[in-house]
């Protein structure tokens, strides 16, 4: 097993990058799961796993998609002699395009209908027992409670889900020791995501930009259920929206350009009230 990581000084040890290189390792069932992640991600995701949570809380996958993340979150345990539970939380259903695009190219025999979850099932079985997957709309399923050491959001798509997801995942955070990835956290149609951790700024710490859109945080207090109330975006009006992604963008100017953030502006001034991401489309 590998020794703790300095959990004093998460700062400095996210600004090595220590996860560059690290899924040398990753296992080949690992790697046979069709992933949306980018290379660095995945790699972060297997080191986050195998150096970084050693059993203070579980691990929870927010879009799991046919288990690309989940299977770099549950081998990078299984590397480190550990089985921390994986909840992988998903519709688990893929169009016949992304069907075509992701799946088939990757060796998934063809199959008819748009239900993953058996799929998914089978490409996760060598880490079955610790991972448990909980298909349907996130927006209608809580947390149970269980302290949380790795949280993965890749399912933030609307504003009303990422006011769903604080309330319910982000008082199981551990301070000190909890780790929220935010994998759309730089992305145009999503500017819901820095105005929440603007607003959320006393209780996480930036830790880290990966590849395009991914930010890694440190949680360093827990918000309360009032702290999570009047942290709240989506009943904010375009313009406090766009004032709260105005600050957000001198906030991560350490990690990425204002140009991140002025395409979010324009963004909500073209689409105006719009909290879905899919339907960010004007221009
Ligand atoms: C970018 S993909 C996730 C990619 C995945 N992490 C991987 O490694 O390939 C986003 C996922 O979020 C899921 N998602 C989005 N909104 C959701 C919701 N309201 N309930 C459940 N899943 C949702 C989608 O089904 C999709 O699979």
């Amino acid at each position: 097993m590998s020794s703790d990581p300095d959990y004093t000084d998460a700062e400095r040890l996210f600004a090595a990058r220590p996860w560059i290189g690290a899924d040398a390792a990753l296992p080949e069932a690992a790697r046979a799961v069709p992933t949306m992640l980018a290379t660095e991600e995945t790699q972060l995701y297997y080191w986050l796993a195998r150096h970084w949570a050693k059993g203070a809380g579980v691990i929870v996958d927010l879009g799991s998609f046919i288990g690309g993340s989940t299977a770099r979150l549950a081998a990078g345990q299984a590397d480190a002699g550990r089985a921390l539970p994986v909840f992988a939380y998903d519709n688990f259903t893929a169009s016949e395009e992304l069907k075509a695009k992701l799946l088939y190219p990757a060796g998934i025999p063809p199959f008819a209908g748009n239900d993953i979850l058996l799929e998914a099932h089978r490409l996760l079985t060598p880490w079955k027992p610790a991972i448990t997957l909980r298909q349907g709309d996130i927006l209608e399923q809580g947390w149970h409670g269980e302290p949380i050491e790795l949280l993965a959001i890749d399912a933030a798509k609307s504003a009303a889900l990422t006011d769903h997801i604080a309330a319910e995942f982000f008082p199981a955070l551990i301070p000190g020791r909890s780790i929220v990835i935010h994998q759309d956290f730089l992305h145009r149609v999503q500017p819901w995501l820095p105005a929440q951790m603007t607003r959320l700024r006393r209780y996480f710490k930036p830790l880290s930009r990966v590849a395009r859109d991914c930010v890694v945080f440190l949680c360093t207090e827990v918000p309360s259920p009032e702290a999570l109330r009047d942290a709240r975006v989506s009943e904010l009006s375009d313009r406090d929206l766009a004032r709260l992604v105005r600050t957000a963008a001198s906030r991560y100017s350490r990690m990425a350009g204002r140009y991140y953030f002025a395409s979010m502006v324009r963004k909500i001034n073209a689409n105006p009230e719009e909290r879905i991401a899919w339907r960010m489309w004007r221009n």
